[in-house]
């Protein structure tokens, strides 16, 4: 059944789910990934595919930038097309004690966003990661003799500009990065009952003003990628 962003026959969607931004990600790491991967969703090129990681079907489908793109995506792969648990990959600025490429697993999204608020009657929403996922992704790390922290995510509305106090704020609250989704994205998991977990690479120093060259984001995308689907398996396995 399709949704009004996603094209996708009946059935043709994976009840796991990671979601990059760019489309032309989720085309990447499903060549690289994913066996017998077939595109599912071609709506405004928002590029999805669903093929067997490891013998388990999964999907891999662009997001968008943001919240409300997310929030779009995220909402109809979970109402209509039965999606249990989505995994974001992405990357995100670093704060503090932290350096280019390290990978961050979002144990919480605080945010500037109003979304969350929309939907909690204008109260503060603890905007968590599912427990297991963010285990599995723990144990995953640990596995492939990967460093992955456990980090708290700012997700701002604001690529750009914004409240110039922002830094000294997520410093003060020790809060290692910034994106733009994490927030809504769990937000959402935690009224829909799926489950959710951003796993995120440091691509800008917002403290010095590094970053990461495009190539070196590439390689970046592939290993949290990796890590991101098996993470994933141990929840895939409980639920089957
Ligand atoms: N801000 C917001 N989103 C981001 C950033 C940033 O500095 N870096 C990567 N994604």
């Amino acid at each position: 059944m399709s949704s009004p962003h996603l094209d996708a026959a009946s059935g043709a969607i994976a009840d796991t789910v990671l979601l990059p931004g760019d489309p032309l990600r989720a085309r990447f790491i499903a060549g690289r990934f994913l066996e017998e991967a077939v595109q599912v969703n071609s709506r405004r090129n928002m590029l999805g595919y669903t093929g067997l990681y490891r013998g388990r079907p999964v999907t891999v489908i662009g997001g968008g930038m943001g919240i409300p793109s997310t929030a779009i995506y995220a909402t109809e792969l979970a109402r209509v097309h039965g999606v249990r648990r989505i995994l974001r990959v992405g990357t995100c600025g670093g704060i503090g004690d932290v350096a280019l490429g390290d990978v961050l697993l979002a144990q919480s999204g605080s945010t500037d966003s109003n979304f969350n608020r929309l939907h909690f009657g204008g109260h503060d929403l603890a905007a968590c990661a599912d427990f297991g996922l963010l285990r599995g992704a723990v144990d995953a790390a640990a596995r492939l003799g990967m460093k992955a922290r456990v980090a708290r995510i700012f997700s701002t509305d604001c690529f750009h500009d914004g409240d110039p106090d922002l830094l000294s704020h997520l410093r003060r609250h020790r809060i290692q990065g910034v994106e733009m989704e994490t927030a809504g994205l769990y937000g959402l998991a935690m009224r829909e009952g799926f489950q959710a977990l951003t796993i995120v690479s440091v691509s800008d120093l917002l403290d010095t003003g590094g970053s990461i060259p495009p190539m070196e984001r590439e390689q970046g995308l592939a290993v949290i990628a990796e890590l991101a689907l098996e993470s994933a398996l141990q929840a895939i396995d409980a639920a089957t």
